[in-house]
């Protein structure tokens, strides 16, 4: 299970870390929920583009691409990300849940139709200054295409919750990668593997409210540490 401390070092900002974080520099109630987008869609869409472009010029790290080499020792191996980039995917990664959804899909607003981010503008610039906000196009039922993401006070997809649940309910050990492990329900998946007596290891330079929880705790940044773990595990 992941979540933006995995990506971290692919060069994508995580949320709450202190001087870098997104939720540091942007308001989220300004960008990040169903009433932002009514009240600004411009401006809440523009920065969904902005965000998708620059995800798009990053690259997965080793850990990104250890955990899609782990697929090959075991049986199954899900991954179960927090995370909007598709690194996962784009490393190898075979079997992505994606509880919060992707920067790469747009849909509408009303009916829900997916739109491929060919058809959607795309203006240049490197920062969110230079790019602004951008009014979104219209589905053909004239209602505003809005980001694929999840935002706060929505629910999670259904399918990819209760594929998660399953995953974690059914795994012999869970590896719970950088995540503050403040954002319910995704932080509630590492209690139903510990309420199971699934071993759950976190691996995160920072202690979290799962910390003292965890079986173990391997403080280190995402990328050496799961290179190493898979180092070990094809030795
Ligand atoms: P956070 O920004 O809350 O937490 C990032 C975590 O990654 C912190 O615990 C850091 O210590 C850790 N970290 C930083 N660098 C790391 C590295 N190189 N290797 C390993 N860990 C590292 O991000 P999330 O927990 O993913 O939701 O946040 C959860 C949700 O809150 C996000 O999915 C997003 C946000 O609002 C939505 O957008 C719906």
């Amino acid at each position: 299970m992941t979540g933006a401390g995995m990506s971290q070092e692919s060069g994508v900002p995580t949320f709450r870390d202190a001087q870098s974080g997104l939720w540091a520099r942007y308001r989220p109630e300004e960008l990040a929920t169903p009433e932002a987008f009514r009240r600004n869609p411009d401006r809440v869409f523009g920065w969904y583009l902005m965000r998708w472009a620059m995800v798009s010029q990053t690259e997965p790290h080793a850990g990104h691409r250890a955990l899609a080499k782990m697929e090959r020792l075991f049986d199954s191996l899900s991954v179960v990300t927090q995370n909007v980039d598709g690194l996962h995917r784009r490393a190898g990664s075979s079997r992505v849940i994606e509880l919060h959804g992707s920067l790469g899909s747009f849909r509408c607003s009303s009916d829900g139709h997916l739109f491929d981010d060919a058809d959607l503008p795309v203006p240049g610039g490197e920062s969110w200054e230079e790019w602004g906000p951008v009014a979104p196009p219209s589905c053909w039922c004239g209602s505003p295409v809005r980001p694929g993401v999840v935002w706060f006070g929505e629910v999670l997809p259904v399918g990819a919750l209760t594929e998660a649940q399953r995953a974690v309910a059914e795994a012999e050990v869970v590896l719970v990668v950088g995540t503050s492990g403040v954002v319910y329900p995704a932080a509630q998946l590492p209690y139903l593997a510990l309420s199971r007596g699934i071993p759950v290891i976190e691996i995160n330079p920072e202690p979290t409210p799962l910390s003292e929880d965890a079986n173990w705790r391997w403080p280190r940044a995402a990328g050496p540490a799961l290179a190493e773990l898979l180092e070990y595990l094809e030795d």
